[in-house]
């Protein structure tokens, strides 16, 4: 049976029936029956923006499944470049769909050497990594001009290879440029994390053996990271993308999206917010802080916008924090973050608002104690989220979609008369 919504039109007094598919109601219908009255709806908090068959998500039940695979499997015997495949192409790769896929992605992974050279060494000496990669992405489009041919199959396949495995080069030269290091070219015999940690830590061995615990503790953040639907940074990347722009500039868009603080910029957030508060005896007197703050002052890496529950990442992210400490040794601030953790889910403010650890409560720490600086928190949130923003990026120009253009509800001046500046007042 179809499901419908009858709503009646009290000044004409005429009935409209719209129906109700896969759990929306189509605007433009709305439309049709109320011409010239837009919905409001500022941060879309009640809109869906798009119809996408990549990932499911149940912010009130805690699940998250990419093309129907729960996060908890994939994490547990997946992998990041697998995972990035099942997002484009909506399967699981056959063995030999599996090893193109690998074989192309590795051999993309080198950077054009004039973007290195010339671009990334032209920053300020103090540049902020993130910076450094959403002008690098946006600066690729001018390296690829085949990339505008975005309904040429082989073209977008190619530039979508290009983006998977430049991302990491191009994340790694940023850092080397921040500290002062030497450049290091990929290593292609090694599978996609340990080349990225060769490329971040290699300093004059001949070839850079990872701990296998940290790679694939990096692997399953990865996949963890990959996607998370009409997120912030992928709706800047279906917009950018909607009006035809090449998807290296479209990726810078969603690369500055994931910038922000209240986005992938969380999780560096919250190793400061845990360095601040120094040990567990603080953990009391900031919840009270945070509390008195009426929504100021925030405890970063708890809410969400969907997530109404425990984030299901953050229970898999706990989990492989155990596993890099056995190596690294334990965080000091863990104890913080446990303790943090433990009064907010016993207190009325954090429990009436529905405020949970999100991913990024603990994948700070882990970070951390790999050895990576703050700042490079939301370059790696943006290697990962790359798979998802593509893969959105082609669902939606597959769906033939329209220019993203909302609507406004104007609140300024009426119509009003120019005065000449020497007729306006003081
Ligand atoms: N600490 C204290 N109070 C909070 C927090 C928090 N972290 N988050 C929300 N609230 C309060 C907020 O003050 C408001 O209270 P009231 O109803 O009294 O005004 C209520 O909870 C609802 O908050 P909201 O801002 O309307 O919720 P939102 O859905 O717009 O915001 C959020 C979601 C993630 C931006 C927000 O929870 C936040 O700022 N969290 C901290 C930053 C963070 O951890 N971000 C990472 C998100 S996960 C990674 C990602 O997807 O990028």
């Amino acid at each position: 049976m179809t499901e419908s919504i009858t709503i009646t039109d009290n000044r004409s007094g005429e009935s409209y029936e719209i129906p109700v598919v896969n759990g929306g109601v189509s605007a433009t219908d709305w439309a049709k029956i109320l011409p010239g009255i837009w919905f409001y709806d500022p941060g879309f908090m009640s809109t869906a923006a798009a119809e996408s068959s990549i990932t499911f998500l149940d912010g009130t039940a805690g699940i998250l499944r990419y093309r129907g695979y729960p996060i908890e499997q994939l994490a547990e015997s997946s992998t990041y470049l697998e995972v990035a495949y099942l997002l484009l192409n909506g399967e699981l790769p056959t063995e030999s769909q599996f090893e193109q896929w690998r074989h192309d992605v590795t051999s993309h992974t080198f950077i054009h050497e004039n973007v290195r050279k010339r671009f990334l060494d032209g920053f300020h000496y103090d540049a902020h990594p993130m910076g450094m990669l959403v002008s690098a992405v946006a600066a690729l489009s001018t390296f690829y001009l085949d990339a505008k041919d975005i309904f040429d199959p082989a073209s977008r396949q190619k530039q979508i290879i290009r983006l998977i495995a430049k991302m990491p080069t191009l994340a790694a030269a940023a850092h080397r440029f921040s500290v002062g290091m030497p450049f290091v070219y990929p290593d292609n015999s090694l599978d996609f994390p340990s080349n990225f940690l060769s490329m971040m830590w290699k300093v004059a061995e001949p070839r850079f053996e990872t701990d296998p615990a940290l790679s694939r503790a990096l692997d399953i953040l990865f996949i963890l990271h990959a996607d998370h639907e009409q997120n912030c940074s992928t709706t800047a990347m279906r917009v950018v993308g909607s009006s035809h722009a090449d998807p290296y500039s479209a990726c810078a868009a969603a690369c500055a999206a994931l910038y922000g603080p209240r986005h992938g910029g969380a999780n560096e957030a919250v190793i400061r917010m845990l360095s601040e508060i120094g040990s567990m005896e603080n953990v009391p007197a900031f919840i009270s802080e945070v509390k008195a703050g009426h929504g100021h002052m925030r405890l970063q890496g708890f809410g969400h916008r969907v997530y109404k529950n425990y984030d299901p990442r953050a229970q898999i992210i706990k989990k492989a924090a155990d596993d890099v400490f056995e190596v690294t040794g334990r965080n000091p601030l863990l104890d913080v973050a446990l303790k943090l953790e433990e009064i907010a889910l016993s207190d009325e403010y954090f429990t009436s608002r529905r405020l949970y650890p999100n991913v990024d409560f603990y994948s700070g720490l882990i970070y951390q104690a790999m050895g990576f600086p703050l700042e490079m928190f939301p370059v790696l949130f943006a290697i990962a989220r790359t798979a998802g923003w593509l893969a959105h990026w082609q669902e939606m120009l597959d769906q033939d979609s329209k220019i993203a253009r909302p609507r406004q509800l104007y609140t300024g001046a009426d119509a009003r008369d120019y005065v000449p500046m020497a007729r306006r007042g003081a």
